[in-house]
């Protein structure tokens, strides 16, 4: 599904409403360029989640953890060249509630193994608008 947003509240409320589809163990991979809009995304997950403290990108850790009617992982692979497996366990973050991944392009080869998962992909139109296309892969036995 693709959606054009005018403005980083239209791309929030577009998370904000898939968040509410979410269940535990859903993996939410985010691609796009620097500024497309990923981290404006993953703060209307945790709106959409219940979670009212305030989302920043995790730069200087790993990851970072939210509580809210889910758990939310937010992790961000900017800065490394693979998903960290030596020092994060996304299974065990699977198994507690929802983990959403910026850059994750970087590691595209580990992520293929987890399903359900739901793409999105925020491309820059113009200086305000972002067209999000969101795919959502279930498991088979789904
Ligand atoms: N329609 C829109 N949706 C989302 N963000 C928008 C939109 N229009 C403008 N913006 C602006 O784009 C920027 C998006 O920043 P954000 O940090 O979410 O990007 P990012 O993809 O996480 O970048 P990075 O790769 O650096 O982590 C914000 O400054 C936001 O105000
Ligand atoms: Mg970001």
């Amino acid at each position: 599904m693709k959606t054009i947003t005018r403005s980083e509240e239209e791309t929030i409320k577009v998370a904000e409403d898939l968040a509410r589809r979410l269940d535990k163990g859903y993996l939410v991979l985010l691609s796009g360029e620097l500024g497309a809009g990923k981290t404006r995304f993953v703060q209307g997950l945790a709106k959409g989640l219940g979670i009212s403290d305030a989302v920043t990108s995790p730069t200087f850790t790993i990851v970072n953890e939210y509580r809210g009617r889910l758990p939310l992982f937010h992790i961000d692979l900017y800065r490394l060249e693979r998903f960290p497996e030596e020092d994060i366990d996304l299974d065990e973050m699977l198994e507690k509630g929802v983990a959403a991944v910026e850059w994750w392009g970087k590691d595209r080869s580990f992520f293929e193994q987890y399903k359900p998962r739901v793409i999105v992909s925020i491309r820059v139109v113009s200086e305000s608008e972002r067209e999000i296309d969101i795919a959502w892969e279930d498991s088979s036995e789904k």
